[in-house]
């Protein structure tokens, strides 16, 4: 799929923007503090009506505006598909096909985006909560039913911490009721743990040659699903249930003592492993580099391999953080296959064939302008 037209109100620095793109290698061209992360933003808002970048929505709109506007067309194999979200301080509202959708977790994945930034090397680096967020956001874009359950288990999730709070200043003593609670979490707890499983179990399939590729064939990736209930070893629901329920039988008086769930997918975590070792802890750089790099390569053929579409790209000040090696690798990997597009403040340290024939666009406070 490829994203045909680009219409922005208010969004960010811009006040008014239209422009059209075509099914290849896009450069985003300009001076710092431009505008170029901005149009990658917005692209990926209207995707996955979130940002990648901030988690307060107020902050897309145009200062001393009350709403922004991010419009767009995108062409699938069958279709084209006309999208609209509208960002007010109030929330949000999307438009598929000009029909208002009732659910934004209905509306996210009608467009697939595969955004490649600097932050993403924290997917290795940083804290765990980084990668939950990932895996969240990733399995949503192909699963409404996920985005769907991950939004009840956080609903169930806070109301068994608010109980929890409850009982430990003793304002509550329910223990039944703290038992239905809990019964009510396994239930989601586990659909998401099943999915997680699953999911990384595909991504780990796609990056290990993509891995193996990349590093000339020196290095093995192994993606590993590290869950806070132990339940590796059986994909078996029941099974799952039942590790769950002995976890919290037998914790029962700390998290009551300390007023918060203690287990579940909002501590899970994930592990990647170069040649049998941590990379977190024990990887270099370049490692961590490759490592977040196959894992994105991975993604976008997750993607193709679960909806039949390539997703876009989005490759927000990263090519230029490259060694050519691995430069080389990705634009060979997205040639002629995938619309990406490209931010930099200077081409010259760019040097592949597939950007001298890629569209440039060069942005000037707000504005983005065609320049071949
Ligand atoms: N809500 C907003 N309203 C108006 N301008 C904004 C808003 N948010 C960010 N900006 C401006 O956008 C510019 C940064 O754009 P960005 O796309 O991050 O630049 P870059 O080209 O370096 O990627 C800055 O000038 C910043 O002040
Ligand atoms: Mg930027």
């Amino acid at each position: 799929m490829y994203i045909e037209s680009l219409n922005l109100k208010d969004y960010r620095n811009y006040q008014e923007l239209f422009v059209e793109f075509e099914n290849k290698v896009n450069v985003i061209l300009g001076e710092n503090a431009q505008g170029k992360t901005n149009v990658m933003e917005a692209i990926y808002v209207l995707a996955m009506a979130k940002s990648h970048r901030t988690s307060n929505d107020k902050d897309l709109i145009r200062w001393d505006q009350d709403y922004a506007t991010i419009e767009g067309r995108v062409k699938k194999q069958h279709s084209s598909l006309p999208l609209q979200l509208v960002i007010s301080k109030k929330g949000k509202k999307a438009k598929c096909n000009h029909i208002e959708q009732q659910k934004l977790s209905q509306y996210v994945g009608n467009m697939n985006v595969v955004m490649f930034a600097p932050e993403d090397l924290n997917l290795v680096k940083g804290s765990p909560q980084v990668r939950r967020r990932f895996i969240d956001m990733e399995i949503g874009q192909v699963s409404p039913v996920y985005l769907h359950d991950s939004g009840q288990y956080q609903k169930i999730l806070q109301q068994r911490n608010h109980f929890l709070k409850m009982m430990q200043i003793k304002k509550q003593s329910d223990l039944t009721m703290l038992d239905i609670l809990t019964e009510q979490f396994i239930g989601m707890a586990v659909k998401i743990v099943l999915r997680r499983f699953e999911f990384l179990r595909l991504l780990q399939n796609w990056a290990k040659p993509i891995h193996q590729g990349i590093s000339r064939g020196l290095e093995s990736l192994e993606i590993q699903y590290k869950p806070s209930v132990d339940v590796l070893d059986s994909l078996d629901l029941s099974k799952i249930v039942a590790s769950f329920q002995e976890k919290f039988e037998k914790v029962k008086n700390r998290e009551i003592e300390r007023g918060t769930t203690l287990f579940g997918p909002h501590r899970d975590d994930i592990l990647f492993f170069v040649n049998g070792r941590d990379v977190q802890t024990f990887g270099s750089q370049g490692q961590q580099r490759t490592t977040a790099l196959s894992v994105k390569l991975a993604e976008i053929e997750l993607i193709h391999a679960e909806i039949g579409e390539y997703p876009i790209l989005l490759l927000d000040d990263v090519l230029s953080e490259l060694d050519d090696y691995r430069q080389s690798h990705l634009l060979n990997t997205i040639q002629g296959k995938v619309q990406t597009f490209v931010t930099t403040t200077n081409v010259d340290g760019i040097d592949h064939q597939t950007l001298k024939e890629a569209s440039t666009f060069e942005v000037v406070s707000g504005d983005v302008k065609k320049l071949n």
